[in-house]
C-alpha cells in the first residue's frame, strides 16, 4: 500500500534535507523528534530515506485536532482542512503503509507540554513544524535545544512565512530570530532561508 497525503508543505525541502541530512543516513540508533507531524509526509521521508537503520527512531508530536490557529490560517489561506481524527487516521495509515509502526512513536498533545517528558541530550535531529506563532516556536525551539545531543540539529519550519502580515508575531519568523540571537553562542547555523537549520554545537 502507498501512502496517501491530502497536501504536500514537504517536498521542496527535499535537496536541502537530503544535502544536511546525508551522513546520518543508515546510521543505527538514529533519535529524531518531529513537532507537526500531520498526516505524516516529512515523517514519511526521514524514515525512508535517513531512518533506515532498523534501530533507528522518530518520535512525532501532533495535537492532531483543529486549533484555533489552524481554522484561522486555513481561513485565510482558503484551504479545505480534513478534521483532527480524519488527519490522525491518515497519519497511522501512511506510517503503517511505509511499514514503520515499529519505529514510530506517537505522542499526542502539545508540544510545550509534551516536550518536557523527553530525556535531555537524547534527540540527534528535532524538526519543528508545529504552531506556527513566534512563540511557539521559539518555546519548541528552546526545550528541543535541551533534548538534543551535542552536534545534534534543529530543523524550523516556515522562517519565511507571513500569512499575517498586520500581526507579526502570528508567524514564526520572528521567534526563530530571537531564538538566532539568543543561542548563537551555542549553535552554528547550517542553513538559512525558507527553512533555518542549526547545530547544537555546545553542552548546555
Ligand atoms: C504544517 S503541519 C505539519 C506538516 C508535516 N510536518 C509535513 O511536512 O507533512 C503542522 C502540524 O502541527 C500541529 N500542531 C499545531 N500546533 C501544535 C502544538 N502546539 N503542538 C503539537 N502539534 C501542533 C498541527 O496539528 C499540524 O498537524
Amino acid at each position: 500500500m502507498e501512502p496517501h497525503f491530502s497536501s504536500d508543505w514537504f517536498s521542496p525541502h527535499i535537496p536541502v534535507w537530503e544535502e544536511v541530512l546525508s551522513p546520518l543516513k543508515g546510521k543505527p540508533d538514529l533519535s529524531f523528534l518531529e513537532i507537526g507531524s500531520y498526516e505524516g509526509r516529512s515523517a514519511c521521508w526521514l524514515l525512508e530515506n535517513i531512518l533506515t537503520h532498523e534501530t533507528s527512531r522518530l518520535t512525532c508530536i501532533d495535537i492532531f485536532h483543529l486549533s484555533e490557529e489552524s481554522i484561522e490560517t486555513s481561513t485565510r489561506l482558503n484551504l479545505a482542512m480534513p478534521t483532527g481524527e480524519e488527519i490522525e487516521r491518515r497519519f497511522d495509515a501512511n506510517i503503517r503503509a511505509i511499514g514503520a509502526e515499529n519505529k514510530v512513536t506517537k505522542l499526542k498533545g502539545a508540544s510545550r507540554e509534551l516536550l518536557r517528558k523527553l530525556p535531555l541530550e537524547s534527540v540527534d535531529c528535532a524538526y519543528v513544524d508545529g504552531s506556527h506563532t513566534s512563540a511557539s516556536a521559539l518555546i519548541d525551539g528552546i526545550l528541543c535545544l535541551d533534548l538534543l545531543k551535542t552536534n545534534g540539529l534543529l530543523i524550523f519550519d516556515d522562517y519565511r512565512w507571513n500569512c499575517f502580515p498586520e500581526e507579526p508575531l502570528k508567524n514564526p519568523g520572528a521567534g526563530i530570530d530571537a531564538f538566532l540571537t539568543f543561542f548563537k553562542d551555542e549553535c552554528e547555523t547550517v542553513h538559512k532561508d525558507y527553512q533555518v537549520i542549526v547545530r547544537k554545537t555546545k553542552k548546555r
